[in-house]
């Protein structure tokens, strides 16, 4: 285990971490927003904070596309821990990406099916992912709002990961993702 102690990890590059903060700032927005806003019945208008869910949402639609085209161009170098430690921090990984999209995309479906639209900025119009009344996009929110839950389990595992990290290990992978970590070496 002495390897963990003593690498020096190069950092993700600063597009990689502007990207990650800003989806934390929008995923926290989403999921105080979600849990807080007026349960959607049938004849529920898309005002006040539901119409806020929306257009963080839209926003954050935007962002992940940025940085799910910018990880599969961008490399970062492969960590130096341990191989059982490392697939479990991958495979966490690849299932945040996988419901980063997943979620909002469910979410943008139900907006679909109840015949509001998801503006991005309050301005660009996104196209409609299933029909006004559909039955499939009805169901799709109530999987978006469990699937939620499950995104949440994943962020609590992956924060007290990075504090392991951090403050037991005592390593370098907090610092490969922290805003002011040193220049990146990226195999993009
Ligand atoms: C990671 C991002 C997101 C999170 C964490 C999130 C979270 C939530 C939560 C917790 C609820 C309440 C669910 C319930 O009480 O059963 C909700 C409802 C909803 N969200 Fe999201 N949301 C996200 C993204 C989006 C996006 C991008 C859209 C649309 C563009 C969206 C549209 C909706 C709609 C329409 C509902 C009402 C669903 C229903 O009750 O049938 N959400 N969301
Ligand atoms: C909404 C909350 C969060 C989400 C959705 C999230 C998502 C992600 C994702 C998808 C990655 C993989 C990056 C990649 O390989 O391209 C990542 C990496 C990372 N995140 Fe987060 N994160 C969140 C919060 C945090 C917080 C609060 C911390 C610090 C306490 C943190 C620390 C890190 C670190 C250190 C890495 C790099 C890990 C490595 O080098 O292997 N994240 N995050």
């Amino acid at each position: 285990m002495a390897k963990v102690y003593d690498m020096q990890r190069p950092a993700y590059d600063a597009v990689a971490r502007t990207l990650h903060w800003l989806t934390v700032l929008l995923v926290a927005m989403q999921f105080v927003i979600g849990w807080t806003m007026p349960d959607v019945h049938k004849d529920t208008q898309p005002v006040n904070l539901i119409a806020w869910h929306l257009g963080v949402g839209a926003t954050l639609v935007a962002v992940m596309a940025i940085r799910v085209i910018w990880r599969l161009t961008h490399w970062p170098t492969p960590d130096e821990l341990p191989p059982l430690l490392s697939a479990v921090s991958r495979i966490t990984h690849v299932l945040l990406y996988a419901t980063l999209v997943l979620v909002p995309l469910l979410g943008w479906i139900n907006a679909s099916s109840r015949g509001w639209t998801v503006r991005l900025l309050g301005l660009v119009p996104y196209p409609a992912l299933s029909k006004p009344g559909s039955a499939f996009g009805h169901e799709m929110g109530d999987v978006h709002g469990i699937l939620a839950w499950v995104l949440f389990a994943l962020i609590g595992l992956h924060v007290v990961a990075a504090l392991f990290h951090r403050f037991v290990l005592k390593d370098h992978v907090l610092q490969r993702m922290l805003p002011h970590a040193g220049p990146s070496r990226d195999q993009g």
